[in-house]
C-alpha cells in the first residue's frame, strides 16, 4: 500500500489533520492503536478557542458544536473569595470561548470520517516508523496478528505524549524543554448544574480550584492537590467541602452537590520538543508539547499545529519545494511557546507552591489586584485566553 501522508494517532490532532488533507484530495491513512470507543471515551478538556471553533466549522464538523456548545463571553477569577469577571468578548472584539468536551469533538470527527470515507484504522499494534530520513518512509504495524505496512511521502506524528513518533527520532536530534509543577489536579465530573454560567478559576491560600462544566446539566470541578494524593482519600463529601472553601462564599453559592461519576488525578507538566521536523516526520499536538491545563490550551494547540501542517503539506503538493514544510515547525513553535508562557503565568498566579511564604502570597494578590484595576491587564489576559484571531 502507498499513500501520500500516514497520520499516526487519531486524537484531535490526527483527526483534524486527516479531515484537512482529505478534503483537499490528499491520499492518506490514519493509524490509531486504541479502539474508537476508547479514544471517544477519554475524559479530557473542554474549552475551545474561537479559532478552533472556526476550524471545526470550516471542516463541516461543527454542526452539533454550534447547536450544543456553550458560548462563554467571559470568565471569572477569584482570589480569597473576591471575584473578578473578565469580559472576554468585550476585550477582544467579540471573541469568546466555547465549552464543548473533547469527547464530543472526537465523536463528531469520527462520524464525519466514516461518512466521508476518510480511512481511520483502529487497533493498530506496535506501530513502527522506518526510513524517516530516506526518500520515502515506511510505517509497519500489526492488526489481528497480521503484519501490515504502508509506504508514504510523509508521516504526521500526532500520537500524543507517549507515542512512537517522537521516540523514533535518533538520539541527539530533538531537544525537550520541560517544567514539572510540584502538584496535580484532582478532577470530578457530576451530573449537576454548573455553579455559574461561566468558568471560575480560584486562587486560595490552600490551593487552586476550578469550576467548569460540560453542559447545563454536567459540571466539571478541579482541586489542586499534592502529587502523591490518593483518590480514595477524597470521597465526594470531602471534595465538595474543599471546593466550596476555596471558591469562597460568593462563587460557592451556586455550587450544586451531587454524586461524582468520574474522579481522576493529573499531574501538571509543560514540555516543548524542538524541532518539529525530522526528515519525513512532522510532530504535532501532544506528541510535540504538553501544557498544564490551567490555560485550557492543549486541544487548541493541537488544532493550531495541524492547521499549519496541513497548509504546508498542501503547498508542497501544489508547488513542490520544501520552504513551507521547513517553515511549519518554527511558526508552530512560536505559538506553542506563547501558550506555554500563558499557562505558566496563570498557574503561578493561581496555585500554591510548596514552600511559598507570605511574600509569595501577597505577590499573587497584587497580581490579581493589577488585573482587577487595569483594563490593559485584562485585555492581555483575554487575548491570551481566547487565542489569536488568526489561527
Ligand atoms: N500508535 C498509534 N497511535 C498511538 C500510539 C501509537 N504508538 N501512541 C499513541 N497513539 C494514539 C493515542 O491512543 C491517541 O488516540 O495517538 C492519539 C493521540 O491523541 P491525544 O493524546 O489526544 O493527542 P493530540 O491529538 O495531540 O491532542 C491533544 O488531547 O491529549 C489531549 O489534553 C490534550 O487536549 C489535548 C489534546
Ligand atoms: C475543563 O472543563 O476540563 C477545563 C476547563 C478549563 C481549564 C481546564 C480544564 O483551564
Amino acid at each position: 500500500m502507498r499513500v501520500q501522508v500516514a497520520i499516526i494517532g487519531a486524537g484531535p490532532a490526527g483527526m483534524v489533520l486527516g479531515h484537512l488533507l482529505h478534503r483537499a484530495g490528499v491520499d492518506l491513512i490514519v493509524l490509531e492503536q486504541r479502539s474508537r470507543a476508547y479514544v471517544e471515551g477519554r475524559v479530557r478538556a473542554g474549552v475551545l478557542e474561537h479559532g478552533t471553533v472556526q476550524t471545526l466549522r470550516d471542516l463541516g464538523v461543527g454542526e452539533r458544536l454550534a447547536a450544543e456548545g456553550l458560548v462563554h463571553d467571559g470568565v471569572s477569577l477569584a482570589c480569597d473569595g473576591d471575584v473578578l469577571r473578565i469580559d472576554l468578548a468585550a476585550l477582544t472584539g467579540g471573541r469568546g470561548v466555547t465549552v464543548y468536551g473533547q469527547q464530543e469533538v472526537m465523536r463528531d470527527v469520527f462520524d464525519a470520517a466514516e461518512a466521508r470515507g476518510l480511512p481511520v484504522i483502529f487497533g493498530c499494534e506496535d506501530v513502527a516508523l522506518e526510513g524517516l530520513d530516506g526518500a520515502a518512509a515506511t510505517v509497519r504495524w500489526g492488526q489481528d496478528g497480521a503484519a501490515q505496512s504502508v509506504v508514504c511521502d510523509f508521516v504526521a506524528g500526532c500520537d500524543g505524549q507517549h507515542g512512537v513518533s517522537r521516540a523514533s527520532v535518533p538520539p541527539g536530534v530533538l531537544v525537550t524543554h520541560a517544567r514539572s509543577y510540584p502538584f496535580a489536579w484532582l478532577g470530578i465530573l457530576a451530573d449537576v448544574p454548573p455553579a455559574a454560567p461561566e468558568l471560575i478559576y480560584a486562587s486560595h491560600e490552600d490551593g487552586f480550584a476550578l469550576a467548569s462544566m460540560r453542559s447545563a446539566t454536567r459540571s466539571r470541578y478541579y482541586l489542586q492537590c499534592p502529587l502523591d494524593t490518593r483518590i480514595e482519600d477524597w470521597p465526594d463529601g470531602r471534595f465538595w467541602d474543599e471546593l466550596e472553601r476555596r471558591l469562597g462564599p460568593e462563587a460557592a453559592a451556586g455550587v450544586v452537590r451531587g454524586p461524582s461519576f468520574d474522579k481522576s488525578l493529573a499531574p501538571l507538566r509543560s514540555t516543548v520538543t524542538e524541532p518539529l521536523r525530522f526528515g519525513r516526520l512532522f510532530l504535532a499536538g501532544d506528541a510535540a508539547h504538553i501544557v498544564p491545563p490551567t490555560g485550557a490550551k492543549g486541544m487548541n494547540l493541537a488544532v493550531a499545529d495541524v492547521r499549519r501542517l496541513a497548509e504546508a503539506l498542501l503547498a508542497f503538493y501544489a508547488e513542490g519545494g520544501e520552504g513551507a514544510l521547513d517553515a511549519y515547525g518554527p511558526a508552530a513553535l512560536r505559538r506553542v511557546w506563547q501558550a506555554a508562557r500563558f499557562s505558566w503565568w496563570f498557574t503561578g498566579l493561581t496555585h500554591r507552591f510548596p514552600g511559598a511564604d507570605g511574600f509569595d502570597r501577597r505577590l499573587q494578590r497584587a497580581e490579581f489586584d493589577v488585573l482587577a484595576g487595569s483594563r490593559a491587564a485584562q485585555m492581555a489576559f483575554a487575548e491570551a485566553y481566547v487565542g489569536p484571531a488568526e489561527v
